[in-house]
């Protein structure tokens, strides 16, 4: 019998995917509710069941919010960059969020995981790095709806009892990342790299810092926050804690490939704040968790994945 039973809503994505292929291994039930399946439709194991539903059957929602232990949210429509193009998807995510909770609210006894983004609620931050308790200042309309969705789960837990846990994760990369979403530099120089195409840098190499953590880390502090009786209504950063620069990025792609990478420099984004690093002291010290995977073996990793994407993909 499982420890635990889990609902990943939005969880044919990146990150939902490499959590579903962890928790099964980690022996969990899983359930995974998503507009598509493209990612998780292979998998075949009997603790596993996947819908496929746009978040609006709010019974069959219901049904499986009933039967977990703990809901992981993950859905959302839109990434930093394309944000101000699309500026009301902010408003359907915040809506199917919401939908969410109005749900959850009626058993109390589940634990909620919010995905957040610690790479935009920051804004551009004082100094570096940046704990849980800086000021939240986004420069994005998508820092900006992850921001309004902490603060209608921290008033739904308030009214509710609703028990949640908020996850600001800041820049994943690894296994199942596509390399079309427009997210995930580290993937992307990869993808072009092994496709013998160019990529567009966006922005100065040297001055964009950001705290990539490899997919697996991201996942096992995810499991972490979720499974800790410790871990009870807080925020935490989900990092590596360690500032790379873009130029370091790919000064270590092309030592890991023994070769040179074909780069193009496009206009800088003014959506993307330039520096962002995540204090972490906070998930190490009451989760017991802390990253094990360092930038050269996550890009070994993700090469290996991006071989394998295309060799599929042929
Ligand atoms: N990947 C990152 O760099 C990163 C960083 C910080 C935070 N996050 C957050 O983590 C979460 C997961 O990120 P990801 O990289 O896996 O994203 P993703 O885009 O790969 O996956 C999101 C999934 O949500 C689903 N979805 C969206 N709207 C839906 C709806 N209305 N109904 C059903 N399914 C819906 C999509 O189909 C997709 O499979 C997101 O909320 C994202 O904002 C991601």
């Amino acid at each position: 019998m499982s420890k635990f039973t889990y609902l990943l809503i939005g969880g044919n994505g990146f990150i939902g995917t490499n959590l579903i292929y962890k928790l099964l291994d980690n022996k969990r039930e899983v359930y995974c509710i998503d507009a598509f399946d493209s990612n998780t439709k292979s998998i075949q194991n009997k603790h596993f069941k996947s819908y496929i539903d746009d978040l609006t059957d709010v019974n069959l929602l219901k049904q499986l919010v009933k039967k977990s232990d703990i809901i992981i949210f993950l859905a959302s429509s839109s990434h930093v960059r394309n944000s101000s193009e699309a500026i009301l998807i902010e408003i359907d995510n915040i809506e199917c969020f919401i939908n969410t909770l109005d749900i959850i609210k009626q058993y109390p006894d589940k634990k909620l995981i919010y995905a957040s983004s610690g790479g935009t609620v920051y804004g551009e931050p004082e100094a570096i790095p940046v704990s849980e308790n800086h000021c939240l200042n986004p420069i994005s309309p998508y820092g900006i709806g992850k921001i309004t969705m902490e603060q209608f789960l921290k008033y739904y837990a308030s009214k509710y009892g609703i028990n949640y846990v908020i996850c600001r994760y800041s820049n994943p990369y690894g296994k199942y990342q596509s390399p079309f979403s427009g997210v995930g530099v580290i993937n992307k120089l990869l993808y072009d790299y092994n496709n013998n195409t160019e990529t567009n840098i966006v922005g100065n190499p040297d001055e964009s810092i950001r705290d990539y953590i490899y997919i697996s880390d991201l996942v096992d502090a995810t499991i972490a926050v979720a499974e800790a009786d410790s871990c009870k209504n807080e925020i935490f950063n989900v990092g590596s804690g360690e500032g790379t620069s873009l130029n370091q990025i790919i000064n270590e792609i092309k030592a890991v490939l023994n070769d040179d990478l074909k780069l193009n420099s496009e206009k800088f984004g003014n959506e993307n704040v330039s520096k962002i690093v995540l204090d972490i002291t906070k998930i190490k010290k009451i989760a017991g968790w802390k990253p094990k995977i360092s930038l050269k073996k996550g890009i070994k990793l993700n090469n290996e994945y991006i071989k394998e994407f295309l060799e599929k993909n042929k």
